[in-house]
């Protein structure tokens, strides 16, 4: 079996927020893939953070030396859904990843960030059962598979997201679809490999990777444990 190509999204939620552009540009070149960007309402998760306007501003600071720039994965834990996510797509996001459970019309939400040309992912709480996949596998570009519970950072992974993971991991390879199984809390070097093991190809980390003095030290012990997961 082919090794996965794996991704590393460290969370901006950790980052010092009076210097975020700087944040982003340093965790872009210590080798993340992509920017992980939580939204939180204080409504749907009992926290806030930013909205489509900071998304808009850090934007130029996902510029990679090589001119290619970082995806910017928006994580939307609101309620309700639907305008925000069309404001996050005219504000510059790659990838939008909401709640079903946050939103009446699941299979309408989808479909509106698809046709404003955005990759789509659905989140999973760690009480969520994956049901709901039996009718958007699909559409959809990614999974997200939260193994702590939405609103915070810094929490421990809780233990029976591996088993969601490997039970997502079957429903994929099923689909035969190109879809990313991406993990979302808890994350370090010492346990992505087991997360890995699993079946997840895309890894959330955010204080992991900002509590730490050395960001590229941190990836680069991620991606070292990484190697040959199987
Ligand atoms: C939690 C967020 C996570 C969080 C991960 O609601 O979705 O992305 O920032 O943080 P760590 O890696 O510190 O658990
Ligand atoms: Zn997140």
């Amino acid at each position: 079996m082919p090794e996965p190509i794996y991704r590393i999204a460290p969370s901006i939620l950790s980052a010092d927020f009076a210097r975020l552009g700087e944040e982003v540009h340093t965790v872009i070149a210590a080798g993340a893939d992509w920017i992980h960007f939580d939204v939180m309402d204080n409504h749907y998760v009992p926290n806030l953070t930013f909205g489509p306007m900071v998304l808009e501003a850090i934007k130029p600071h996902a510029a990679r030396a090589d001119g290619s720039a970082a995806l910017l994965d928006v994580h939307m834990m609101v309620q309700p859904v639907d305008e925000l996510a069309q404001a996050f797509v005219r504000a510059g996001a790659g990838l939008i990843s909401f709640h079903p459970e946050a939103c009446g019309h699941p299979h309408r939400s989808v479909q509106a960030i698809k046709a404003a040309g955005c990759q789509v992912g659905l989140a999973f709480n760690p009480a969520t059962p994956l049901d709901v996949l039996d009718w958007l596998i699909e559409d959809i570009d990614l999974i997200l598979i939260m193994s702590v519970n939405p609103g915070f950072g810094g929490q421990s992974f809780i233990d029976s997201a591996l088993r969601k993971i490997e039970a997502a991991r079957r429903r994929i390879d099923a689909s035969g679809r190109d879809i990313r199984l991406q993990v979302d809390g808890g994350i370090k070097p010492a346990n992505i490999r087991r997360v890995a093991q699993a079946g997840a190809d895309t890894f959330v980390a955010g204080s992991a990777i900002f509590g730490k003095p050395d960001y590229a030290a941190v990836i680069a012990d991620m991606r070292q444990a990484l190697k040959n997961p199987r």
